[in-house]
Protein backbone atom coordinates (compact mmCIF):
# COMPACT_ATOMS: atom_id res chain seq x y z
CA UNK A 1 0.00 0.00 0.00
CA UNK A 2 1.10 3.35 -0.86
CA UNK A 3 1.96 5.26 2.50
CA UNK A 4 0.41 8.79 0.58
CA UNK A 5 -2.80 7.08 1.10
CA UNK A 6 -3.03 5.57 4.46
CA UNK A 7 -5.16 7.76 6.65
CA UNK A 8 -3.76 6.20 10.11
CA UNK A 9 -0.56 7.77 8.72
CA UNK A 10 -2.27 10.64 7.96
CA UNK A 11 -4.27 11.11 11.34
CA UNK A 12 -1.36 10.28 13.35
CA UNK A 13 0.73 13.53 11.27
CA UNK A 14 -2.35 15.55 11.48
CA UNK A 15 -2.54 15.15 15.20
CA UNK A 16 0.95 15.81 15.41
CA UNK A 17 1.07 18.68 13.29
CA UNK A 18 0.78 22.36 14.98
CA UNK A 19 -0.05 24.48 11.44
CA UNK A 20 -3.07 23.86 10.13
CA UNK A 21 -6.70 24.42 11.75
CA UNK A 22 -9.50 22.50 11.81
CA UNK A 23 -12.63 23.14 10.22
CA UNK A 24 -15.14 25.26 12.06
CA UNK A 25 -17.50 22.28 12.21
CA UNK A 26 -18.70 19.36 14.53
CA UNK A 27 -17.06 16.86 14.40
CA UNK A 28 -13.76 17.96 13.39
CA UNK A 29 -11.80 16.19 11.41
CA UNK A 30 -8.05 16.35 13.00
CA UNK A 31 -6.93 19.13 10.12
CA UNK A 32 -8.39 20.08 6.66
CA UNK A 33 -9.15 17.37 4.50
CA UNK A 34 -7.77 17.39 0.54
CA UNK A 35 -11.05 16.33 -1.52
CA UNK A 36 -11.30 15.22 -5.14
CA UNK A 37 -14.97 15.51 -6.80
CA UNK A 38 -15.29 13.04 -8.94
CA UNK A 39 -17.72 12.85 -11.88
CA UNK A 40 -18.59 12.52 -15.18
CA UNK A 41 -19.33 16.03 -16.83
CA UNK A 42 -21.88 16.54 -19.67
CA UNK A 43 -20.35 16.55 -23.16
CA UNK A 44 -16.09 16.59 -21.82
CA UNK A 45 -15.53 12.68 -23.56
CA UNK A 46 -16.98 11.54 -27.10
CA UNK A 47 -19.17 8.85 -26.70
CA UNK A 48 -18.16 5.92 -29.30
CA UNK A 49 -20.36 5.73 -32.41
CA UNK A 50 -22.55 2.91 -31.43
CA UNK A 51 -23.83 4.69 -28.05
CA UNK A 52 -27.20 4.63 -27.95
CA UNK A 53 -28.95 8.60 -28.68
CA UNK A 54 -29.01 9.59 -25.22
CA UNK A 55 -25.73 8.77 -23.55
CA UNK A 56 -24.40 10.71 -21.41
CA UNK A 57 -28.01 12.19 -20.03
CA UNK A 58 -26.81 11.48 -16.14
CA UNK A 59 -23.73 12.94 -16.64
CA UNK A 60 -23.22 16.18 -14.71
CA UNK A 61 -22.94 19.80 -14.81
CA UNK A 62 -20.20 22.06 -14.38
CA UNK A 63 -22.54 23.89 -11.86
CA UNK A 64 -23.18 20.81 -10.26
CA UNK A 65 -19.68 20.07 -9.42
CA UNK A 66 -18.80 23.54 -8.05
CA UNK A 67 -21.57 23.52 -6.20
CA UNK A 68 -20.55 20.69 -4.11
CA UNK A 69 -16.78 22.03 -4.06
CA UNK A 70 -17.95 25.30 -2.65
CA UNK A 71 -20.14 23.49 0.33
CA UNK A 72 -17.10 21.26 0.89
CA UNK A 73 -14.37 24.40 0.71
CA UNK A 74 -17.13 27.14 3.22
CA UNK A 75 -16.53 23.66 5.70
CA UNK A 76 -13.11 24.36 5.86
CA UNK A 77 -11.36 22.00 3.23
CA UNK A 78 -9.49 21.80 -0.34
CA UNK A 79 -11.17 20.82 -3.34
CA UNK A 80 -10.43 19.82 -6.72
CA UNK A 81 -12.44 18.16 -9.33
CA UNK A 82 -11.61 14.77 -11.22
CA UNK A 83 -13.48 13.71 -14.61
CA UNK A 84 -13.79 10.17 -14.06
CA UNK A 85 -12.10 9.23 -17.41
CA UNK A 86 -9.02 6.93 -17.99
CA UNK A 87 -6.88 9.68 -16.71
CA UNK A 88 -8.08 9.49 -13.28
CA UNK A 89 -5.39 6.86 -11.80
CA UNK A 90 -2.32 9.81 -12.75
CA UNK A 91 -5.06 12.56 -11.29
CA UNK A 92 -5.96 11.31 -8.54
CA UNK A 93 -1.66 10.04 -7.90
CA UNK A 94 -0.99 13.57 -8.46
CA UNK A 95 -3.61 15.17 -6.26
CA UNK A 96 -3.43 12.79 -3.36
CA UNK A 97 -6.72 12.88 -1.56
CA UNK A 98 -7.60 12.19 1.75
CA UNK A 99 -11.34 11.42 0.61
CA UNK A 100 -13.29 11.29 -2.85
CA UNK A 101 -16.77 12.99 -3.34
CA UNK A 102 -18.23 10.37 -5.43
CA UNK A 103 -20.81 11.35 -8.07
CA UNK A 104 -19.62 9.50 -11.11
CA UNK A 105 -21.69 7.78 -13.76
CA UNK A 106 -19.13 5.95 -15.22
CA UNK A 107 -18.36 5.79 -18.69
CA UNK A 108 -19.73 2.26 -20.06
CA UNK A 109 -19.84 -1.45 -19.01
CA UNK A 110 -22.04 -3.32 -17.29
CA UNK A 111 -21.57 -1.72 -13.90
CA UNK A 112 -20.50 1.91 -14.85
CA UNK A 113 -21.22 3.32 -11.67
CA UNK A 114 -19.16 1.39 -9.57
CA UNK A 115 -16.14 2.07 -11.93
CA UNK A 116 -14.67 4.77 -9.91
CA UNK A 117 -15.44 2.83 -6.15
CA UNK A 118 -13.67 -0.51 -7.66
CA UNK A 119 -10.51 2.07 -8.41
CA UNK A 120 -10.48 4.11 -5.71
CA UNK A 121 -10.31 0.60 -3.46
CA UNK A 122 -8.14 -0.79 -5.81
CA UNK A 123 -5.58 2.72 -4.61
CA UNK A 124 -6.41 2.43 -1.12
CA UNK A 125 -8.75 5.76 -1.31
CA UNK A 126 -11.36 7.01 0.67
CA UNK A 127 -14.46 7.88 -0.76
CA UNK A 128 -18.31 8.45 -0.06
CA UNK A 129 -21.25 6.69 -0.23
CA UNK A 130 -21.91 3.30 -1.30
CA UNK A 131 -19.02 0.74 -2.41
CA UNK A 132 -18.36 -1.07 -5.44
CA UNK A 133 -20.92 -3.95 -5.27
CA UNK A 134 -23.71 -1.77 -4.12
CA UNK A 135 -23.02 1.10 -6.89
CA UNK A 136 -23.41 -2.24 -9.25
CA UNK A 137 -26.20 -3.81 -8.38
CA UNK A 138 -28.21 -0.76 -8.49
CA UNK A 139 -27.21 0.20 -11.92
CA UNK A 140 -28.60 -3.61 -12.99
CA UNK A 141 -32.13 -3.05 -12.19
CA UNK A 142 -33.19 -6.71 -12.43
CA UNK A 143 -30.34 -7.98 -10.03
CA UNK A 144 -31.59 -5.64 -7.62
CA UNK A 145 -34.83 -6.57 -8.09
CA UNK A 146 -33.96 -10.17 -7.78
CA UNK A 147 -32.53 -9.06 -4.27
CA UNK A 148 -35.61 -7.22 -3.30
CA UNK A 149 -37.88 -10.29 -4.37
CA UNK A 150 -35.69 -12.54 -1.81
CA UNK A 151 -35.30 -10.25 0.61
CA UNK A 152 -40.01 -10.05 0.74
CA UNK A 153 -39.74 -6.96 -0.21
CA UNK A 154 -43.01 -5.92 -2.78
CA UNK A 155 -41.60 -4.93 -6.56
CA UNK A 156 -43.70 -5.72 -9.91
CA UNK A 157 -43.59 -8.70 -11.50
CA UNK A 158 -40.80 -8.68 -14.04
CA UNK A 159 -38.33 -11.22 -16.62
CA UNK A 160 -35.14 -10.02 -18.07
CA UNK A 161 -35.26 -10.55 -22.11
CA UNK A 162 -32.28 -11.10 -23.42
CA UNK A 163 -32.39 -12.24 -26.57
CA UNK A 164 -36.23 -10.50 -26.64
CA UNK A 165 -37.64 -13.64 -27.65
CA UNK A 166 -38.22 -15.67 -24.61
CA UNK A 167 -41.38 -16.76 -23.86
CA UNK A 168 -43.47 -14.27 -22.33
CA UNK A 169 -43.60 -15.82 -17.97
CA UNK A 170 -47.35 -16.82 -17.35
CA UNK A 171 -47.06 -14.14 -14.63
CA UNK A 172 -46.68 -11.14 -16.75
CA UNK A 173 -49.96 -9.65 -17.32
CA UNK A 174 -50.27 -6.83 -20.10
CA UNK A 175 -50.12 -3.69 -20.07
CA UNK A 176 -46.08 -4.20 -19.26
CA UNK A 177 -43.55 -2.02 -18.99
CA UNK A 178 -40.10 -2.38 -20.57
CA UNK A 179 -37.30 -0.26 -20.23
CA UNK A 180 -33.21 -0.78 -20.18
CA UNK A 181 -32.08 -3.00 -17.22
CA UNK A 182 -28.80 -0.76 -16.43
CA UNK A 183 -29.83 2.96 -17.31
CA UNK A 184 -30.97 5.86 -15.56
CA UNK A 185 -32.51 9.70 -15.92
CA UNK A 186 -35.38 8.11 -17.62
CA UNK A 187 -33.05 7.02 -20.66
CA UNK A 188 -34.83 4.88 -22.93
CA UNK A 189 -38.12 5.01 -21.47
CA UNK A 190 -41.15 6.99 -22.90
CA UNK A 191 -44.58 6.47 -23.49
CA UNK A 192 -43.65 3.47 -26.07
CA UNK A 193 -42.67 1.50 -22.67
CA UNK A 194 -46.07 0.70 -22.04
CA UNK A 195 -46.72 -2.36 -23.77
CA UNK A 196 -50.66 -3.35 -24.59
CA UNK A 197 -49.79 -6.49 -26.38
CA UNK A 198 -47.35 -9.59 -27.81
CA UNK A 199 -46.43 -7.44 -30.88
CA UNK A 200 -45.27 -4.21 -28.70
CA UNK A 201 -43.64 -5.87 -26.65
CA UNK A 202 -41.65 -7.49 -28.54
CA UNK A 203 -41.13 -4.48 -31.04
CA UNK A 204 -40.15 -2.22 -27.46
CA UNK A 205 -37.53 -5.36 -26.18
CA UNK A 206 -35.97 -5.52 -29.41
CA UNK A 207 -35.29 -1.65 -29.67
CA UNK A 208 -34.09 -1.37 -26.05
CA UNK A 209 -31.78 -4.15 -26.68
CA UNK A 210 -30.44 -3.35 -30.06
CA UNK A 211 -29.95 0.57 -28.70
CA UNK A 212 -28.81 -0.01 -25.03
CA UNK A 213 -26.75 -3.23 -25.86
CA UNK A 214 -27.88 -4.57 -23.01
CA UNK A 215 -30.85 -6.92 -21.54
CA UNK A 216 -34.50 -5.10 -22.11
CA UNK A 217 -36.18 -4.99 -18.05
CA UNK A 218 -40.17 -6.17 -18.82
CA UNK A 219 -42.74 -5.74 -15.86
CA UNK A 220 -45.74 -5.23 -14.79
CA UNK A 221 -47.15 -1.56 -15.37
CA UNK A 222 -47.84 -0.23 -11.74
CA UNK A 223 -50.81 2.25 -12.63
CA UNK A 224 -50.90 4.02 -9.34
CA UNK A 225 -49.66 6.93 -7.69
CA UNK A 226 -45.58 7.18 -8.05
CA UNK A 227 -43.06 8.79 -5.60
CA UNK A 228 -39.63 8.99 -4.80
CA UNK A 229 -38.27 8.89 -1.35
CA UNK A 230 -34.74 10.19 -0.03
CA UNK A 231 -32.63 8.31 2.19
CA UNK A 232 -29.71 9.51 4.16
CA UNK A 233 -27.88 7.71 7.62
CA UNK A 234 -27.18 4.51 8.80
CA UNK A 235 -27.43 3.11 12.29
CA UNK A 236 -24.72 4.95 13.93
CA UNK A 237 -25.09 8.26 11.88
CA UNK A 238 -25.67 10.21 15.00
CA UNK A 239 -22.27 9.03 15.87
CA UNK A 240 -20.24 11.47 13.06
CA UNK A 241 -22.90 13.76 12.27
CA UNK A 242 -22.27 17.58 11.95
CA UNK A 243 -26.22 17.90 13.29
CA UNK A 244 -27.07 14.59 15.19
CA UNK A 245 -30.48 15.93 15.40
CA UNK A 246 -31.26 14.86 11.86
CA UNK A 247 -31.64 11.23 12.21
CA UNK A 248 -34.56 9.25 13.99
CA UNK A 249 -33.91 6.06 16.29
CA UNK A 250 -32.45 4.02 13.27
CA UNK A 251 -30.39 6.31 12.61
CA UNK A 252 -31.85 7.32 9.02
CA UNK A 253 -33.13 10.98 8.29
CA UNK A 254 -37.19 11.36 7.59
CA UNK A 255 -37.25 13.10 4.11
CA UNK A 256 -40.36 14.61 3.16
CA UNK A 257 -42.22 11.87 0.67
CA UNK A 258 -42.24 13.63 -2.70
CA UNK A 259 -45.12 12.93 -5.29
CA UNK A 260 -44.46 12.78 -9.08
CA UNK A 261 -47.49 13.22 -10.87
CA UNK A 262 -47.36 13.17 -14.25
CA UNK A 263 -51.22 12.81 -15.07
CA UNK A 264 -51.17 16.68 -17.08
CA UNK A 265 -47.89 16.05 -18.56
CA UNK A 266 -46.76 15.18 -21.83
CA UNK A 267 -46.19 11.51 -21.12
CA UNK A 268 -49.12 10.52 -19.21
CA UNK A 269 -47.74 7.64 -16.82
CA UNK A 270 -44.61 8.05 -17.63
CA UNK A 271 -41.55 9.93 -15.46
CA UNK A 272 -39.22 9.06 -18.59
CA UNK A 273 -36.24 11.21 -20.03
CA UNK A 274 -38.81 13.40 -21.92
CA UNK A 275 -40.26 14.82 -18.98
CA UNK A 276 -36.67 14.56 -16.63
CA UNK A 277 -35.36 17.19 -19.51
CA UNK A 278 -38.01 19.74 -18.74
CA UNK A 279 -37.18 22.66 -16.76
CA UNK A 280 -40.01 23.68 -14.34
CA UNK A 281 -43.46 25.52 -14.88
CA UNK A 282 -43.10 24.91 -19.12
CA UNK A 283 -45.90 23.19 -20.66
CA UNK A 284 -45.76 19.34 -20.25
CA UNK A 285 -43.65 18.98 -17.14
CA UNK A 286 -44.85 17.00 -14.80
CA UNK A 287 -46.36 18.35 -11.36
CA UNK A 288 -43.82 17.57 -8.29
CA UNK A 289 -45.49 17.58 -4.88
CA UNK A 290 -43.84 18.25 -1.50
CA UNK A 291 -44.88 16.64 0.68
CA UNK A 292 -46.96 14.42 -1.29
CA UNK A 293 -50.84 14.80 -0.15
CA UNK A 294 -51.08 11.08 1.46
CA UNK A 295 -51.74 9.45 4.64
CA UNK A 296 -48.98 9.68 7.39
CA UNK A 297 -49.74 6.00 7.30
CA UNK A 298 -48.55 5.36 4.03
CA UNK A 299 -45.58 8.23 4.66
CA UNK A 300 -44.27 5.95 6.97
CA UNK A 301 -44.99 2.90 5.02
CA UNK A 302 -42.96 4.54 1.89
CA UNK A 303 -40.19 5.45 4.33
CA UNK A 304 -40.09 2.02 5.79
CA UNK A 305 -39.67 0.61 2.41
CA UNK A 306 -37.26 2.82 1.15
CA UNK A 307 -35.02 2.13 3.98
CA UNK A 308 -35.18 -1.53 3.86
CA UNK A 309 -34.69 -1.66 0.09
CA UNK A 310 -31.37 0.80 0.58
CA UNK A 311 -30.40 -1.69 3.20
CA UNK A 312 -31.29 -4.93 1.27
CA UNK A 313 -28.54 -3.96 -1.64
CA UNK A 314 -25.94 -3.06 1.03
CA UNK A 315 -26.16 0.37 0.23
CA UNK A 316 -24.52 3.56 2.28
CA UNK A 317 -25.31 6.53 3.78
CA UNK A 318 -27.36 7.78 0.78
CA UNK A 319 -30.00 7.01 -2.25
CA UNK A 320 -32.73 7.77 -3.82
CA UNK A 321 -35.88 4.57 -4.11
CA UNK A 322 -38.39 5.15 -6.40
CA UNK A 323 -42.07 4.03 -5.59
CA UNK A 324 -45.25 3.26 -7.51
CA UNK A 325 -48.73 1.71 -6.01
CA UNK A 326 -50.20 -0.99 -8.02
CA UNK A 327 -53.59 -0.77 -8.64
CA UNK A 328 -54.43 -1.97 -5.23
CA UNK A 329 -52.67 0.92 -3.77
CA UNK A 330 -49.82 -1.20 -2.50
CA UNK A 331 -46.40 0.63 -2.24
CA UNK A 332 -43.89 -1.19 -4.50
CA UNK A 333 -40.15 -0.22 -5.24
CA UNK A 334 -39.23 0.69 -8.76
CA UNK A 335 -35.64 1.68 -8.44
CA UNK A 336 -33.02 2.88 -6.23
CA UNK A 337 -29.89 5.20 -7.56
CA UNK A 338 -26.73 5.10 -4.75
CA UNK A 339 -25.78 7.78 -7.18
CA UNK A 340 -28.42 10.40 -6.95
CA UNK A 341 -28.37 13.07 -8.60
CA UNK A 342 -26.88 16.32 -6.21
CA UNK A 343 -27.83 19.83 -8.60
CA UNK A 344 -28.43 22.12 -5.44
CA UNK A 345 -32.18 23.45 -6.36
CA UNK A 346 -33.15 20.87 -9.21
CA UNK A 347 -32.15 16.95 -8.28
CA UNK A 348 -35.27 15.24 -6.14
CA UNK A 349 -32.87 14.56 -3.13
CA UNK A 350 -31.52 18.09 -2.93
CA UNK A 351 -35.00 19.60 -3.37
CA UNK A 352 -36.90 17.38 -1.28
CA UNK A 353 -34.21 17.79 1.53
CA UNK A 354 -34.40 21.49 1.46
CA UNK A 355 -38.07 21.68 1.56
CA UNK A 356 -37.55 19.65 5.10
CA UNK A 357 -35.25 21.80 5.96
CA UNK A 358 -32.15 20.57 5.66
CA UNK A 359 -30.12 22.59 3.25
CA UNK A 360 -28.09 21.81 0.70
CA UNK A 361 -24.77 23.06 2.42
CA UNK A 362 -25.96 19.97 5.30
CA UNK A 363 -26.65 17.60 2.99
CA UNK A 364 -23.21 17.51 1.07
CA UNK A 365 -21.06 17.77 4.07
CA UNK A 366 -23.35 15.10 5.70
CA UNK A 367 -22.50 12.75 3.11
CA UNK A 368 -19.12 13.87 3.68
CA UNK A 369 -18.85 13.04 6.99
CA UNK A 370 -20.35 10.27 6.96
CA UNK A 371 -18.02 8.67 4.16
CA UNK A 372 -15.27 9.72 5.87
CA UNK A 373 -16.09 8.08 9.53
CA UNK A 374 -15.73 4.80 7.40
CA UNK A 375 -12.23 4.74 6.79
CA UNK A 376 -11.23 6.00 9.90
CA UNK A 377 -10.84 9.83 9.58
CA UNK A 378 -13.39 10.94 12.38
CA UNK A 379 -13.39 9.91 15.53
CA UNK A 380 -17.11 9.13 16.94
CA UNK A 381 -18.95 11.39 19.42
CA UNK A 382 -18.96 9.85 22.27
CA UNK A 383 -22.55 10.78 23.17
CA UNK A 384 -24.04 9.36 20.12
CA UNK A 385 -22.35 6.15 20.45
CA UNK A 386 -24.22 3.17 19.53
CA UNK A 387 -23.88 -0.21 18.02
CA UNK A 388 -23.78 -0.62 14.24
CA UNK A 389 -24.53 -3.51 11.44
CA UNK A 390 -21.46 -4.67 10.24
CA UNK A 391 -21.42 -4.01 7.07
CA UNK A 392 -22.27 -0.38 7.72
CA UNK A 393 -18.97 -0.21 9.01
CA UNK A 394 -16.16 -1.83 6.85
CA UNK A 395 -13.66 0.06 5.00
CA UNK A 396 -11.16 -0.21 2.74
CA UNK A 397 -7.95 -1.11 5.25
CA UNK A 398 -9.00 -0.30 8.42
CA UNK A 399 -12.07 -0.84 10.90
CA UNK A 400 -14.06 2.03 11.89
CA UNK A 401 -13.63 3.32 15.14
CA UNK A 402 -14.67 1.49 17.49
CA UNK A 403 -18.00 2.15 19.39
CA UNK A 404 -19.38 2.07 22.59
CA UNK A 405 -22.25 -0.33 23.19
CA UNK A 406 -24.36 2.86 24.81
CA UNK A 407 -27.39 3.99 22.71
CA UNK A 408 -28.10 7.87 22.10
CA UNK A 409 -31.03 9.61 22.91
CA UNK A 410 -34.22 8.78 20.70
CA UNK A 411 -34.17 12.11 18.26
CA UNK A 412 -36.33 13.23 15.71
CA UNK A 413 -36.33 14.20 12.38
CA UNK A 414 -37.24 17.35 11.21
CA UNK A 415 -40.84 19.20 11.33
CA UNK A 416 -43.17 18.74 8.57
CA UNK A 417 -43.38 21.69 6.23
CA UNK A 418 -46.20 23.48 4.28
CA UNK A 419 -47.62 21.87 1.13
CA UNK A 420 -45.81 22.71 -1.63
CA UNK A 421 -46.11 22.44 -5.35
CA UNK A 422 -43.49 22.44 -7.97
CA UNK A 423 -44.30 22.41 -11.97
CA UNK A 424 -41.75 20.78 -14.09
CA UNK A 425 -37.80 20.89 -13.43
CA UNK A 426 -34.37 21.25 -14.34
CA UNK A 427 -32.88 21.87 -18.06
CA UNK A 428 -30.58 18.95 -18.65
CA UNK A 429 -29.77 18.25 -15.13
CA UNK A 430 -29.97 15.24 -13.10
CA UNK A 431 -33.22 14.08 -11.18
N1 LIG B 1 -42.97 -1.05 -13.67
C1 LIG B 1 -43.29 0.22 -13.91
N2 LIG B 1 -44.59 0.58 -13.92
C2 LIG B 1 -44.96 1.86 -14.19
N3 LIG B 1 -44.08 2.84 -14.48
C3 LIG B 1 -42.77 2.53 -14.48
C4 LIG B 1 -42.30 1.22 -14.19
N4 LIG B 1 -40.96 1.24 -14.27
C5 LIG B 1 -40.61 2.51 -14.59
N5 LIG B 1 -41.70 3.28 -14.72
C6 LIG B 1 -41.74 4.71 -15.11
O1 LIG B 1 -40.56 5.06 -15.80
C7 LIG B 1 -39.82 6.03 -15.06
C8 LIG B 1 -38.34 5.77 -15.22
O2 LIG B 1 -38.06 4.47 -14.75
P1 LIG B 1 -36.85 4.20 -13.77
O3 LIG B 1 -37.02 4.97 -12.52
O4 LIG B 1 -36.65 2.73 -13.66
O5 LIG B 1 -35.70 4.81 -14.66
P2 LIG B 1 -34.40 5.62 -14.35
O6 LIG B 1 -33.95 6.06 -15.67
O7 LIG B 1 -33.47 4.77 -13.57
O8 LIG B 1 -34.83 6.83 -13.47
P3 LIG B 1 -33.93 7.83 -12.56
O9 LIG B 1 -33.97 9.13 -13.24
O10 LIG B 1 -34.70 7.84 -11.29
O11 LIG B 1 -32.56 7.26 -12.47
C9 LIG B 1 -40.31 5.89 -13.63
O12 LIG B 1 -40.10 7.06 -12.90
C10 LIG B 1 -41.80 5.59 -13.86
O13 LIG B 1 -42.54 6.75 -14.18
MG1 LIG C 1 -36.07 6.34 -11.42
Amino acid sequence: MDAKYSPVLRLQEEEESEGDQPPPSKPHPARPWRVAVIANLKEADPFSPDAPGDAGAEFDKPETIQAIRDVIESDGHTTVFLQANTNLPNALRDFCPDICFNIAEGQGGDAREAQVPALLEMMSIPYTASRVLANAISLDKTMTKRIWRDCGLLTAPFQELITGREPLQADMNFPLFVKPSREGTGMGTSLKSIVHDELELRRQAAWVIREYKQPALVEEYLSGREFTMGVLGRTDARCYSRRPELYGADGFHRFLVQEIDTSHSATPGVYGLKLKKLDYDVPGSADFIIPARISEVLAQQLQQLAVQAHQAIGALDVSRVDIRLDREGKPRLIEINTLPGMSPGFSDLAVIAERGGLIYRDLILEILYLGASRFGLLAAQENFSIPVRRREMVSVRLPATPLSRQHAHTLHATAPHPRRMLRGKRAGLKS
